[in-house]
């Protein structure tokens, strides 16, 4: 089979094991409107100055410089990206970079409503959007806030503006929203979207307070009640695995990080507001590129510090052996 069109002639970006790296998270803010438990404490505050935020032009030349390594996914992140200024702006300057053919974003969705038209306008191609529960009480007690309208708005205006796939993130609790799974699966069915189930990581306090629930059962549950069966097509490029009705109408991504990892197929760096990359979600190894950036840096000396930092990308995450490494909270590092 031919590779893909935007595959062919490209320079690969490869890690000590091997593993290409072809997919960048871009984190524009740490800021939240929620406080998810599972994610950022109550009452936090230790957020990034924004003199430490990389400006669009920072970021934009150093996607360029990733995308002529060879990465050809971007996904804006968070925080929440909606609360960055004029996020569509970036998007479009992203969009318009050689060598992209995948521009994500993953949401909360409460200000979605008022952007998807001007995100989609710039060319972001797919959104994932977060969804725990579809009880308003329960999403309040699990966000912090009374939002879950403006979050159902946010998800039905992203449909009609005809974003696809959109997938909804449910962090699958125990005694929290697990009795909701089969019902949030019937209406992602409903409406078309991707629910994809993910067990909650220690990353912080936060992570390790969640209430984990081990997907491996779930998924047999859920293989019975809809006879699903494995999804053989990518459907994105992150870790979930789909199965799908026998009908192919309906599909579920199971998201597994402590039961099952999947660290031998990584093909992602994070890069966090401040312009610290990230190597890995489960572990310390990082590269700064705010200093290289500001200091007048050349597009080579870019390229080769990129190279460098991907040299450091460890092996694996440890959350299962040592659940309190990571003590910052997932919106540091940008989900
Ligand atoms: P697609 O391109 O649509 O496949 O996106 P994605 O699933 O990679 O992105 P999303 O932001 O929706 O992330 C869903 C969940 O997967 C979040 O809880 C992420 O933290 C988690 N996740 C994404 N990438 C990784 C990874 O490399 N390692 C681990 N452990 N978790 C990840
Ligand atoms: N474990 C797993 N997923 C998490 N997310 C945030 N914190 C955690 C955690 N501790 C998810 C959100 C969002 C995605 C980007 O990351 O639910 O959908
Ligand atoms: Fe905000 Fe996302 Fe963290 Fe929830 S999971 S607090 S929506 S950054």
């Amino acid at each position: 089979m031919n590779a893909p069109l935007h595959q062919l002639a490209r320079p690969v970006l490869t890690d000590r094991f091997g593993r290409r790296v072809d997919y960048v998270r871009l984190s524009v803010t740490d800021r939240c409107d929620l406080r998810c438990s599972y994610c950022m404490p109550k009452g936090f505050h230790g957020f990034e100055e924004p003199e430490h935020w990389l400006t669009f032009d920072e970021i934009e030349r150093l996607v360029a410089a990733f995308a002529r390594l060879g990465v050809g996914r971007i996904r804006l992140t968070g925080g929440e990206p909606l609360l960055r200024r004029n996020l569509p702006d970036l998007a479009a300057r992203l969009k318009a970079l050689p060598g992209l053919h995948d521009l994500s974003l993953s949401t909360n969705a409460t200000q979605l409503a008022k952007h998807a038209k001007a995100l989609h306008q710039a060319g972001v191609d797919r959104l994932n959007i977060s969804l725990d529960t579809l009880d308003g009480a329960c999403n309040a007690h699990i966000t912090g806030r009374d939002t879950f309208d403006a979050v159902m708005r946010g998800i039905y205006a992203a449909k009609e503006e005809g974003f696809a796939p959109i997938k909804l993130n449910m962090v699958a609790m125990k005694g929290v929203n697990d009795h909701e799974i089969e019902r949030m699966a019937e209406f992602a069915m409903e409406h078309d979207f991707i629910l994809r189930l993910i067990e909650a990581m220690p990353m912080g306090e936060t992570g390790r307070n969640a209430q984990y629930l081990d997907l491996g059962p779930v998924r047999e549950r859920l293989v019975e009640r809809f006879g699903l069966v494995p999804e053989v097509h990518e459907l994105g490029g992150g870790p979930a695995r789909y199965w799908m009705t026998p009908d192919g109408g309906g599909r579920i991504g199971f998201i597994t990080p402590i039961s099952q990892h999947f660290c031998a197929t990584c093909n992602r760096v994070r890069l966090a507001v401040d312009g610290t990359l990230y190597m890995c979600l489960g572990q310390e190894e990082k590269f700064e590129f705010r200093p290289l950036l500001r200091d007048g840096a050349t597009d080579a000396e870019l390229e080769n510090a990129i190279r460098l930092a991907i040299e450091l990308k460890p092996e694996r995450h440890e959350f299962r052996e040592t659940p309190g490494k990571i003590v910052r909270f997932m919106s540091q590092t940008g989900g």
